[in-house]
């Protein structure tokens, strides 16, 4: 991990280094455009250039036919020489020149010379001349006003003695090295020997070379193997000095940003950028604080790109461990992929929630937080950001989201999709506005027949829902949540079951499978909390958890209550055994219309809580049921004329049962008061 993070950091130390050169670069612009920058690797800076521009053929790049150079086999040649580097800041050029040379032989004898143009000089600061050999002689000599001048040294030794030459410093004796005079131009070199008697028979040597591109040997007085040293000229431009544009800027070499410099020249004059810039002056030079300001908008954003990689490659591992890579092979090798699930970035979701908002948040519970949420396209979604990060939650997540992605279902709230490139992963899901139905419930103080039918629809609905889930889904879903807070109303109070975090998929050839006990207190299947063998009917059990809420508009369980009403699950069950039904139904719900309806449902939730999962009705039972007492509803006619007192009586009658006897469920209308008979004291003697 830190060896990663090192390495991104050099690359990142990297980057920041070549975006300094290529500003500093861009800074110079060495050349005029369409002309040849280098040659065999060394620069070529304007004032100097090869030929003519290849895009304006009219057009030389270079300044003066002085500076005109020919780039041939990698070699770049300026007339008879050869050219290492060019220098615009220094106003140098190195060259290479040849080394004078005389032995007793005669024949391979040198004196060169150079006769450069006016412009050009050999450096006084950067060469040395110097000779070797003993009892030797070195001449530098220059013309200058037709008159010639020149400098040179004598060393006097006895070669076969070499005690006391200084090996490896030119010290004089072996080897001797004077200044260079000012104003050469012209220059010859010649070596020579003296007392050609007196022992030495050696060859001398005498050259004008760069600085420290040449360090004295003993082993030089045998044998000098240079034939050519590193030479530095000094160079100007124009023919006159910088007074002379004083009036005319005509031929004035100096760009954007920088002086005529003519101190120490006599021909010819030389231009500096300005202090606080930097660049090549004969093309223009640009603020240092320019460069500076490159450098940081390249560093910062560099560093932002760093970030952002480093940012990508979080989002990658949490996609990774997020179980991503299996959902999107899930997702891709569904056969029914008729509904697709979108996969988010966090981008998009923080855009989204206005970087989640405190101010958006219409939920939060154990589980974690649900954000309102409006996407690009206007369409408010809501977003639930999972709090605890463990292991078991990131599988649940992805457990719902599978669940979800395969469910179409109008009372099933639908995932629009997910986002893994968190740490905590996000789910989307379509907003439904009204929020649970034990919000629903807990906050109608009044409540009227209207209300009930409202809420046997709402009943019915999320009966169809799970009923769906257990049944009509590819796989068995059991929901294993079944309560109030987790089904939601939309904004015409339809249902729509939500929260499918705890969900198994059932494979078909099983009908019961061992978990973890999870679940909602209050809520819980009794019989799964024992055995924890999870089955389709511990939805059942909490739906009629749900079914007893709607009924008496109470919390499914409150340590407010009495010891007694604690549970209401069981509280309602002995009222319902003690006939006191009514009692714990909530008050002004029950009218003339409607008792008939509602004892039906009390008796239906009655059957969804018996103890033993095997004697409750199924979840496709219990909603054709409850669309059976809705259809009662919109007929009222059908069981008018039954009256309460015979349904009380009925409840405490105990005789055999018509359902027992393997009557078929969908006979409900006919079959409602002998289910009544038998079936709930069998529950209430089990449920104690
Ligand atoms: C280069 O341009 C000059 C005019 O500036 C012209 O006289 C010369 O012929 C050109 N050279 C080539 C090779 O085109
Ligand atoms: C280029 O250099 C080669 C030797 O390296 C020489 O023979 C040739 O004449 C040169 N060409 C030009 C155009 O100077
Ligand atoms: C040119 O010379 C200046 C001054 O001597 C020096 O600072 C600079 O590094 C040289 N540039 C190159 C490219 O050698
Ligand atoms: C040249 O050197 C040879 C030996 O290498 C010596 O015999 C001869 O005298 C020398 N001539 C002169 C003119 O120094
Ligand atoms: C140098 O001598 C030439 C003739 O030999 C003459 O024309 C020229 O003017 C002289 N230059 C100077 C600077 O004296
Ligand atoms: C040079 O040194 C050698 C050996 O040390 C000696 O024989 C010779 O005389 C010396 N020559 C001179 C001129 O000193
Ligand atoms: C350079 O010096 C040589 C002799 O050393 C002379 O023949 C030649 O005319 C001089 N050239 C110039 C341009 O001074
Ligand atoms: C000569 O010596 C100097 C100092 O020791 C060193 O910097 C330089 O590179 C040497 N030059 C060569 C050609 O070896
Ligand atoms: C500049 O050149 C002019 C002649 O062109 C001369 O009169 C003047 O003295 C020169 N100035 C310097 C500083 O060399
Ligand atoms: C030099 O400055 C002028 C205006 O002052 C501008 O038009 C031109 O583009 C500049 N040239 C460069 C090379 O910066």
């Amino acid at each position: 991990m830190e060896e990663l993070q090192l390495r991104q950091m050099l690359i990142l130390a990297t980057a920041v280094a070549m975006v300094a050169a290529a500003a500093l670069a861009s800074d110079k612009l060495q050349t005029l455009p369409g002309c040849t920058s280098t040659c065999g690797g060394i620069e070529i800076p304007y004032p100097f250039g090869v030929g003519n521009s290849s895009t304006q053929p009219q057009q030389p790049c270079f300044l003066e036919p002085n500076f005109d150079l020919v780039c041939n086999n990698s070699k770049l040649n300026w007339g008879d020489f050869i050219i290492s580097s060019i220098n615009v800041t220094a106003h140098q050029m190195d060259v290479t020149f040849y080394v004078a040379r005389f032995c007793n032989d005669s024949e391979n004898d040198n004196n060169p010379w150079m006769s450069t143009a006016e412009t050009f000089t050999v450096s006084r600061t950067e060469n040395k001349f110097g000779t070797i050999g003993c009892n030797s002689l070195g001449f530098l000599q220059s013309t200058y006003d037709n008159n010639t001048y020149g400098t040179g040294c004598a060393t006097q030794c006895n070669g076969t003695d070499a005690t006391i030459i200084d090996d490896g410093s030119c010290s004089g004796i072996g080897c001797c090295h004077v200044d260079i005079p000012p104003r050469m131009r012209n220059i010859s070199i010649s070596a020579a020997t003296y007392k050609p008697d007196d022992g030495w028979h050696g060859c001398s040597y005498s050259f004008v070379a760069k600085r420290n591109s040449y360090n004295f040997s003993i082993t030089h007085l045998k044998i000098f193997q240079y034939l050519e040293l590193p030479l530095v000229l000094d160079w100007t431009v124009g023919e006159r000095n910088c007074s002379g544009f004083e009036r005319s800027r005509v031929e004035y070499a100096c760009m954007n940003n920088s002086d005529c410099n003519d101190a120490d020249t006599d021909i010819g004059y030389r231009c500096m950028c300005k202090p606080g810039y930097q660049g090549n002056p004969y093309v223009g030079c640009t603020g240092v604080a320019a460069t500076i300001v490159i450098l940081f908008v390249g560093a910062t954003s560099l560093y932002l790109i760093y970030q952002k990689r480093k940012l990508n490659k979080l989002r990658e591992k949490y996609f990774k461990q997020n179980g991503g890579s299996i959902l999107l092979q899930q997702l891709s090798t569904r056969e029914n992929s008729s509904r697709m699930i979108q996969i988010f970035t966090e981008e998009q979701l923080k855009k989204a929630t206005n970087n989640f908002d405190e101010s958006l948040i219409i939920g939060s519970g154990g589980f974690g937080t649900v954000f309102k949420g409006f996407l690009e396209n206007n369409s408010i979604v809501a977003i639930k950001k999972s709090k605890i990060v463990d292991e078991s939650q990131k599988e649940q997540f992805i457990n719902e989201v599978v669940i979800l992605s395969q469910i179409n279902h109008r009372n099933v709230v639908k995932l629009l999709g997910c986002c893994l490139e968190r740490e905590v992963p996000l789910l989307v899901y379509e907003f439904v506005e009204n929020g649970t139905v034990y919000d629903f419930l807990h906050t109608q103080k009044k409540v009227n027949s209207e209300t009930w039918k409202t809420r046997l629809r709402i009943a019915a609905e999320a009966a169809g829902a799970l009923s769906y889930l257990h049944s009509a889904a590819s796989m068995p879903i059991i929901h294993r949540d079944v309560k109030t807070a987790n089904i939601l109303l939309d904004n015409t109070y339809t249902a729509k079951v939500s929260d499918f975090g705890a969900s198994r998929l059932v494979p078909l050839d099983q009908t019961e499978i061992a978990t973890m006990v999870q679940g909602t207190f209050g809520y819980l299947d009794p019989e799964y909390l024992l055995t924890s063998q999870l089955t389709e009917k511990s939805d059942v059990f909490s739906f009629g958890v749900v079914l007893v809420e709607l009924l008496t508009g109470e919390k499914p369980h409150s340590f407010g209550r009495a010891e007694e009403k604690r549970s209401l699950s069981n509280h309602f069950l002995s009222c319902l055994k003690e006939d006191h039904m009514f009692d714990v139904l909530q008050f002004g719900m029950v009218n003339e219309e409607n008792e008939k309806e509602i004892i039906e449902v009390a008796i239906l939730a009655a059957r969804c809580l018996r103890l033993k999962g095997e004697e409750r009705p199924s979840m496709k039972e219990v909603a054709s049921k409850l669309d059976a007492i809705r259809q009662m509803e919109k007929r009222p006619w059908i069981n008018r004329d039954q009256n309460l007192e015979e349904t009380q009586y009925l409840l405490d009658e105990s005789s055999s049962s018509i359902y027992e006897r393997g009557e078929d469920s969908s006979s409900h209308q006919n079959t409602s008061y002998d289910i009544i008979r038998d079936r709930i004291p069998f529950a209430l003697d089990n449920g104690r």
